[in-house]
C-alpha cells in the first residue's frame, strides 16, 4: 500500500455537481463560472475575482494586466515552485531574486530594497507552504517605492496573518487548484483584485482579447485561451463550500506529525507563526544542520522504496539551469535558499491519512535519520 504525498477530498457532493454540469448545455462561460468567482471573491473578501485554468496562467495574466513588459524587472523568491519566475520570464521581464528568511523561508523583507532599481516594476512575493508571514512588512516596501505586489497565494487559501486573509494583500493575488492543493478544480487558479480595470483586463486576457460588448470573433488585443470550464467550476464551487471542514481535517494532520516529530532534534518541523492562521498545506520538515544533501537524497529515496511518497520541496529557482542561464544566477547568490533546499523532506500530506500512516511515516523516517 503506497502512502501517497497528497491526494484530493472528493465527495458525492462534488461527483453529483460535476455530473450536472455535463448534463447541461453550459460546459464553458456558463453559470458556475460566475458562480465560482462571486463565491471565492466573498469568501476572501476582495471586490472582483476572475477564475482562469491555472495558477501559472493567473500570475501570467497579472504581470501582462499591470503592464510588465521587456526590460522590466520583478523581484521575487527563489525558494518557490518555479512558476512564480517563469510567469514573470514568460512576459519578457527579469526576475529579480531575494533571499529568504531562515524561520518564515517567505522572502527576506529586510532585503528587498537593496534589489529595487529603476526598472523594477512590483514585487512578486510567495505565501510558502501556506505562511503569510512577513507580507504587511512586504506591502508597506511595495508602497513605499511605489511598486505594485501580486501575492502567490497559490500554496495559501484559507491562511491569515493578524485576521488578514492570505489573498487581500497583493493588488493582485492568485490561488491555484492543483489537485495537491487545500482545494481543487482538477486544474485551475482565480485571480483576485480590488481594481474593475485590471480585473476587466484579465476577463478579456483569458478570453482570446475578446472585449465586453464586442462579438465572439472581435479581438480587442493579443490574448489566451486560459478559460476555466464549468465542468471545473462546478468542483470548485463544493470544495470552496467545505474549506473550513477540509483545513480542520488538514490541521488534525499536522498535529498528529507535529505530535510525533516535535522532539526529534535532527529534524525542524513547520511550526505556525504566533500572528498567523496556517491554512495547512503541506508538512516539510528540514533536516538539522549537519546533515548533507547526499543524506537527504538517500532517505527521500529509501522512503520511496517503502511506498512513502516524499519529494524535496523546492530546489532553488535561480539554480534551474534555463533560469541560471539566461540571467547569470550561480551557486552561492542565495545562501539561506540554498541551505534549506538541500535539507528538506515533504512528508505525505492529505485528508485521508490516518493517524497510523502518519506513524508508519515518522517511524519510518526516524529509522532511516538514524
Ligand atoms: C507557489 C506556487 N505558485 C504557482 C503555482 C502554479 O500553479 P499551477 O500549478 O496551478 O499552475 C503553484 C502550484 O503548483 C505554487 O505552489
Amino acid at each position: 500500500m503506497c502512502i501517497y504525498l497528497s491526494r484530493p477530498d472528493i465527495t458525492d457532493k462534488e461527483i453529483e455537481a460535476v455530473c450536472a454540469v455535463l448534463r447541461s448545455p453550459d460546459l464553458s462561460l456558463g453559470p458556475r463560472l460566475a458562480e465560482f468567482e462571486q463565491a471565492f471573491a466573498d469568501y476572501i473578501g476582495r471586490k472582483r475575482a476572475v477564475a482562469v485554468n491555472s495558477g501559472t496562467s493567473g500570475l501570467f495574466l497579472c504581470i501582462l494586466a499591470l503592464g510588465i513588459e521587456p526590460g522590466d524587472e520583478v523581484i521575487t523568491m527563489p525558494f518557490t515552485f518555479v512558476a512564480s519566475a517563469t510567469s514573470i520570464i514568460m512576459a519578457g521581464a527579469r526576475p529579480v531574486f531575494v533571499d529568504i528568511d531562515p524561520v518564515s523561508l517567505n522572502i527576506d523583507p529586510a532585503k528587498i530594497e537593496s534589489a529595487i532599481t529603476k526598472k523594477t516594476k512590483a514585487i512578486l512575493p510567495v505565501e510558502v507552504f501556506g505562511n503569510p508571514a512577513g507580507f504587511d512588512t512586504v506591502c508597506e516596501i511595495a508602497r513605499k517605492h511605489n511598486l505594485s505586489v501580486i501575492e502567490d497565494s497559490c500554496e495559501a487559501l484559507g491562511s491569515a496573518l493578524k485576521g488578514k486573509k492570505a489573498g487581500t494583500f497583493g493588488k493582485m493575488s492568485v490561488f491555484g487548484f492543483y489537485p495537491n492543493k487545500q482545494i481543487t478544480t482538477g486544474e485551475g487558479g482565480m485571480i483576485l483584485t480590488d481594481d474593475d480595470a485590471l480585473a476587466d483586463v484579465c476577463v478579456s486576457l483569458r478570453n482570446q482579447g475578446r472585449g465586453k460588448a464586442t462579438g465572439w470573433l472581435a479581438h480587442e488585443r493579443l490574448g489566451y485561451n486560459y478559460r476555466i470550464s464549468d465542468i471545473n467550476c462546478a468542483l470548485g464551487i463544493v470544495q470552496l463550500s467545505r474549506i473550513d471542514e477540509i483545513k480542520a481535517k488538514r490541521r488534525q494532520v499536522a498535529e498528529w506529525y507535529y505530535e510525533m516529530l516535535a522532539d526529534d532534534d535532527r529534524l525542524i518541523v513547520p511550526t505556525e507563526p504566533d500572528d498567523c492562521e496556517l491554512s495547512w498545506f503541506v508538512f516539510v520538515v528540514r533536516l538539522a544542520k549537519g546533515f548533507t544533501t547526499e543524506q537527504r537524497d538517500r532517505i527521500l529515496k529509501q522512503m520511496l522504496n517503502r511506498n512513502i511518497q516524499v519529494s524535496n520541496y523546492f530546489p532553488p529557482v535561480h539554480l534551474m539551469p534555463f533560469i541560471a542561464e539566461k540571467f547569470g544566477y550561480k551557486s552561492g547568490d542565495f545562501p539561506i535558499t540554498e541551505s534549506a533546499s538541500k535539507r528538506t523532506i515533504a512528508l505525505p500530506f492529505h485528508n485521508h491519512l490516518t493517524k497510523d500512516q502518519v506513524a508508519t511515516v515518522c517511524i519510518t523516517l526516524k529509522q532511516f535519520l538514524a
